[in-house]
């Protein structure tokens, strides 16, 4: 691959996407945008990171700001810990580096929410440290130029192919970096043809000689994702509905939700339910059924629409317009669809 540097950074000046935070190399808009890059799709990040930079501009802005209006920009994006991290090291560069982003590997990977990736990523793109970016993207590339047979699965694999890289990366090591993830992204593609024609590792690549890059990368079989199985409760009074802000514990966790409990209720066994809670209600219909996806668990849930005579009056639930909910509370996708048909 050695060889191939010059060619790959050619290609990358030439093609390389026209994305907001390429402009500059402010740290702080390099930071933000992978972070929301991890498991989101550019396309989509876009608008996000527009949004978030328009209402918070500077680390100060981050580091103060109240955790609903943060979670509201992240709302959509999901896996929130991201966002409560973001705010954690912004009040840690504040306090303990005056505000200046630290430009060394080993200082940001201390900070919450930065592993090594990010750490890579910030150091190389914003401050030419020689680290290398390790994502699916370059993982693929690389394995598919070499005929490599490791199991990408593996976090040895990874720190591997990271030292392999960083003993041939260029001085340009943020153009270097994004060049490797980029011919992932457009050409080296992970389903479909890629578009070896046009990549300035054609020259070399084994995948490419030997058209056999569906081959590539090896990984392990998945496991299959542990499914949960809730009844969601559209409590509607007047023209108000009830969310509930998620416990402390296990995933979303202190984000806004409709009531729920575990398991799928019949009708009777909500009947049954309401009444034990002493919940006055004078109509209960079959709402959505829907199930959400998640990295390592799927949620399946059944829903139901109930009508009350009065408020529940339990200070863990509010009762609140749709528009006001949509407005101003930030709703996990997962919760979303009963959102969206309460709007039709
Ligand atoms: N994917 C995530 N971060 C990227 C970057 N900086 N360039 C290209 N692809 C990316």
């Amino acid at each position: 691959m050695e060889k191939c540097i010059h060619d790959i950074l050619d290609w990358y000046q030439k093609n390389k996407r026209d994305l907001p935070w390429r402009r500059g190399c402010n740290p702080y808009h390099v930071w933000i945008s992978e972070v929301m890059l991890q498991q989101t799709r550019i396309e989509t990040v876009i608008d996000y990171y527009h949004r978030f930079l328009q209402k918070l501009p500077s680390i100060e802005s981050l580091a103060t700001v109240p955790e609903e209006d943060l979670f509201k920009l992240w709302e959509g994006l999901g896996y929130y810990t991201r966002a409560k991290n973001l705010k954690k090291s912004a009040q840690i560069i504040i306090n303990q580096y005056h505000g200046e982003f630290p430009h060394e590997y080993h200082e940001l990977i201390t900070l919450p929410g930065i592993g090594d990736y990010t750490a890579s990523a910030i150091s190389s793109i914003c401050f030419q440290k020689k680290k290398a970016t390790i994502d699916g993207n370059v993982l693929r590339v690389y394995t598919r130029f070499y005929n490599n047979d490791l199991n990408i699965s593996l976090l040895k694999t990874r720190k591997e192919i990271g030292k392999k890289i960083e003993e041939i990366i260029p001085n340009e090591s943020g153009d270097f970096n994004q060049a490797l993830m980029e011919i992932g992204e457009v050409l080296c593609i992970p389903n479909g043809i890629p578009h070896c024609n046009r990549c300035p590792l054609h020259s070399r690549c084994l995948a490419g000689k030997y058209s056999n890059y569906a081959l590539f990368p090896k990984r392990q079989l998945k496991r299959e994702k542990k499914t949960l199985e809730y009844t969601i409760f559209i409590f509607n009074f007047e023209n108000t509905y009830a969310i509930s802000k998620r416990n402390n514990e296990g995933i979303l966790h202190q984000l806004w939700q409709f009531p729920n409990v575990e398991g799928t209720l019949t009708k009777t066994q909500v009947e049954a339910y309401l009444n034990s809670k002493r919940i006055s209600y004078s109509k209960i219909k079959e709402f959505i059924t829907y199930t959400h996806v998640f990295t390592h668990q799927k949620w399946k849930m059944i829903s139901y629409y109930i009508e009350l005579g009065k408020p529940i009056g339990n200070n863990q639930m509010l009762f609140l317009s749709i528009d006001k909910i949509i407005k101003d509370y930030a709703i996990p996708t997962a919760f979303q669809p009963f959102l969206k048909k309460l709007q039709i």
